[in-house]
């Protein structure tokens, strides 16, 4: 949530910081800034709104060496100009951008800065002020900058430039991602690797509560206790047209699209040297010791997370309990003899999943995590680390990682079963290879999706999505996918819940999507559909190959009925997708929401 950019060098400043937000546009999107330097002083132009917006604003003319920018998710004060980052101290010397949730920033103003006339409501602005204090009180900046982080309780990844020194650019971070790229005469900082590509692919990790001074021809990385740190670069493993849209309208439907060749991907990079599947020892022995496993994720991630279970019980048969994260430190389960959590998280940044990753490591427990993104905060915290190989995931509603989180836990159910000597009759190779070409027949069906989006959704308030055993988390899945970018209020239901009280929503006309892909549960949810059709609910049936009725709108290939969710889910997808579209709604970044969630 939220993006920071930084450049240093003799390139066009401006551009290149506008050019990394666009691609951080994803992080956040209600409010964005820049601030460039030069020799006349520091240059700040910010908006409520888009890039778009903030690029009419900036003066072209107006040309620079070091700069600073950030597009906002707002948490402190409303999205407007006056919260819009870059935020300056009173004297206009210091200006900050930054991301994260400053917890003690009240304490911090009645503290130390009660004389201090703030611009905005936001915690950013305390920090910024707090640094100009220090350093009037006589400190070097580089110590007052240090001095203020150690106040500092909460997350943040903060770049600051000083208008007495246009040569360096200070950088911190804590708990928000942060990296700085190297370059040749140019150094940069960026909240994602795929916001400098532009014009590196070496970077820098930082750790958490490191002090960086970057300048056009060096880096210096200090840790806690003062000492200069030294540390190898890694190469971005990012291809620079995984992130453009290409000739996609947008990037959800981009991502849609990818969605077989991502599997396909999963199963060669989980293959060993005998093609069978395999994943690290040390990752098996964890599940052959534990007695129980607690998934831990939120949102789709959730979801993926609920059918995860599905497959865990069903082939390795260890018992798994599925947590929402924000919810996990309150209502803590009683753990079993030898819990083993697994993460499963997209960006691998999320801080609701990051906060039980970090009280289960105090309780020394060992943790998983799936994530999407290599060297993510999740995955550096955990013991272990599946990944997706979903390759960038931009826009904010998720598809392609979803569906890889579902391959990915079934190849770990699938080797560990194996591992516990268990026959679960299912080539999971061949299996995935059914799934991936079934998916590419589904990403063909678009007319057929676009016209089932009209049919049932143009008009409607409400939607239900309702299916048994397994389908009942995919259908989950759909209706977050559907209210998360058409807004449409969107629920799902296990199909014998309905009657238990939201039948009483049920008018004429009211859509019903209903899921019918499991053999062992098909009369029972064609018997929920008849329930509501009979109050006048407009039933859309999607079933698979091999049980389909003659009423059913739609009918998936076949595919062994545990891995359904891997393609039940992409009409879903779709049928969201125009259905936003149809009513105007920005697909790609939908309102109030960002990517990568890192407040609590
Ligand atoms: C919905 C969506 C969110 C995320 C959730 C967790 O389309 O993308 O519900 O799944 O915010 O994010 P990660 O997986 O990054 O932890």
């Amino acid at each position: 949530m939220c993006g920071i950019v930084g450049y240093i060098g003799n390139q066009d400043t401006k551009e290149i910081l506008l050019k990394g937000l666009e691609k951080l546009e994803y992080r956040g999107y209600d409010s964005a800034g820049i601030a460039i330097q030069n020799a006349d002083g520091v240059h700040v132009f910010k908006e409520k709104g888009r890039i778009l917006d903030l690029r009419s604003i900036v003066d072209e003319s107006c040309k620079a060496n070091t700069g600073i920018g950030h597009t906002r998710w707002a948490t402190h004060g409303v999205p407007s100009h006056e919260n819009a980052h870059p935020h300056q101290s009173t004297s206009g010397r210091f200006t900050m951008v930054h991301n994260g949730v400053i917890e003690n920033y009240s304490h911090l103003k009645r503290e130390f800065l009660k004389d201090v006339s703030f611009k905005s409501d936001t915690d950013t602005e305390v920090i910024v002020q707090l640094i100009e204090k220090l350093v009037n009180e006589g400190n070097k900046v580089e110590d007052a900058f240090s001095q203020a982080l150690k106040l500092l309780k909460g997350s943040y990844a903060i770049a600051l430039i000083d208008a007495e020194n246009e040569e360096t650019i200070f950088v911190a971070k804590n708990k928000s991602p942060l990296l700085v790229g190297l370059g040749t005469d140019f150094n940069v900082v960026a909240s994602d690797a795929m916001a400098m590509l532009q014009v590196t692919d070496q970077f820098l990790e930082l750790m958490d509560k490191e002090i960086v001074i970057v300048t056009k021809e060096s880096v210096t990385i200090q840790n806690l206790e003062g000492e200069v740190v030294s540390r190898d670069p890694f190469t971005a493993e990012l291809d620079a047209s995984d992130i453009e849209k290409g000739t996609y309208p947008h990037y959800m439907l981009k991502e849609i699209d990818e969605q077989p060749l991502v599997i396909r991907k999963i199963v060669q990079a989980y293959q060993d040297d005998q093609g069978k599947m395999s994943i690290d020892q040390d990752i098996v022995d964890a599940m052959n010791d534990t007695d129980r496993v607690y998934i831990v994720a939120c949102g789709t991630s959730y979801h993926a997370g609920l059918v995860g279970k599905q497959f865990i019980e069903k082939m390795a048969n260890i018992p798994v309990e599925v947590h929402v994260a924000s919810e996990f430190s309150y209502n803590m389960p009683l753990l079993s003899q030898n819990p083993l959590f697994i993460f499963i998280s997209q960006s691998g940044e999320t801080a609701d999943s990051r906060a039980v990753l970090v009280r289960v490591k105090e309780l020394g427990h060992k943790a998983i995590t799936i994530t999407n993104v290599p060297g993510s905060t999740l995955s550096r915290e955990s013991d272990y680390t599946l990944l997706l190989h979903a390759g960038p995931e931009i826009a904010v509603a998720s598809t392609k990682a979803y569906t890889a989180q579902l391959a990915v836990l079934a190849i770990f159910a699938s080797v560990t079963a194996e591992s516990l000597g268990r026959d679960i009759s299912l080539d999971i190779i061949q299996e995935l290879g059914i799934v991936a070409n079934a998916m590419e027949v589904l990403c063909g069906t678009k007319e057929e999706m676009e016209q089932i989006a009209r049919d049932y959704l143009a008009t409607t308030r409400n939607c239900f999505f309702i299916g048994r055993s397994i389908d009942f988390f995919v259908g989950l899945e759909g209706a977050l996918k559907l209210k998360e970018i058409s807004y449409i209020q969107a629920e799902g239901f296990a199909g014998g819940e309905l009657k238990h009280g939201t039948i009483a929503l049920i008018e004429e006309g009211t859509p019903i999507i209903a899921l019918a892909t499991q053999e062992s549960v098909n009369l029972g949810i064609r018997g929920n559909v008849k329930e509501v059709v009979a109050r006048g609910a407009n039933p859309c049936i999607i079933s698979m190959k091999g049980l389909e009725e003659e009423e059913d709108r739609f009918v998936i290939p076949e595919v062994s009925p545990m891995l359904t969710p891997l393609i039940s889910v992409i009409p879903l997808q779709l049928i969201s997708y125009y259905a936003a579209l149809h009513r105007d709604c920005d697909v790609d970044k939908p309102r109030n929401l960002a990517k990568s969630v890192t407040v609590e």
